[in-house]
């Protein structure tokens, strides 16, 4: 099999971080371990990995180099700092808001309710996606829906402009276990993959990557 020697891959991980002041903050719930294991992945086929990566309890794969980030925007800084890149991974659980305004102080409790207010993050995946320059050869994000799973996950690879989106099931009691169906799709094809490990989706995701530079 060929390998990914010579491709740079970027990839996203973790959640973000998002400071209301110095004690509190904004996140989503975020492992990190699936973006660990597909940059896993691609650096045993060979590619030359940038882990950008939200805060997570997780060692530095082998081989990979790692870029430690907390806010959104310092993730699309950091990933924005690493292009040219092949391929552009965003598995990171980014959060959607962070506060207009990080104070300095700690904020008192009983005024927070009333004056916090949120602002939009960037959408990295989309904001890569849709360069106009140095646009990565294949971007791919992912999609997590509860319900009517292809259809959102179709829309969201249109809205982002990404080549593939790997979208799953995360309905009731799936979250964490072994029955949910992932799928691969594109413009032109949607593949199940029956296995739901992270790190079964890690090398699928990685050899389906190694077909694509080697035009299989
Ligand atoms: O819109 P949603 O959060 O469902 O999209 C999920 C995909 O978009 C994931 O690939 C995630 O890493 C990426 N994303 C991003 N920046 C954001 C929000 C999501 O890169 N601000």
């Amino acid at each position: 099999m060929t390998s990914l020697t010579g491709k740079k891959i970027v990839v996203t991980a973790g959640p973000t971080i998002e400071a209301i002041d110095p004690v509190r903050f904004l996140s989503n719930r975020s492992s990190g371990k699936q973006g660990y294991l597909i940059a896993e992945a691609l650096a045993h086929r060979g590619a030359d990995v940038r882990l950008v990566s939200g805060p997570v309890c997780l060692p530095c794969p082998f081989d990979v180099t790692r870029i430690e980030v907390e806010s959104a925007c310092e993730m699309l800084a950091a990933v924005e700092a690493e292009l040219p890149a092949d391929v552009f991974i965003a598995v990171a659980a980014v959060s959607d808001w962070r506060p207009a305004e990080t104070r300095a102080r700690k904020a008192e409790k009983s005024a927070l309710a009333t004056t916090l207010h949120l602002v939009e993050n960037p959408d990295i995946l989309r904001t890569i996606a849709t360069r106009k320059t140095g646009r990565p050869d294949l971007v791919i994000g992912f999609a997590a829906e509860t319900h009517d799973v292809l259809e959102r996950a179709r829309a969201k690879r249109r809205r982002k402009d990404c080549d593939w989106i790997i979208a799953n099931d995360v309905s009731g009691d799936v979250m964490g276990g072994d029955e949910n169906a992932v799928w691969l799709i594109s413009d032109h094809e949607e593949i199940v993959w029956p296995r739901t490990q992270k790190a079964g989706i890690a090398a699928l995701l990685s050899d389906r990557i190694v077909a694509a530079f080697s035009g299989i």
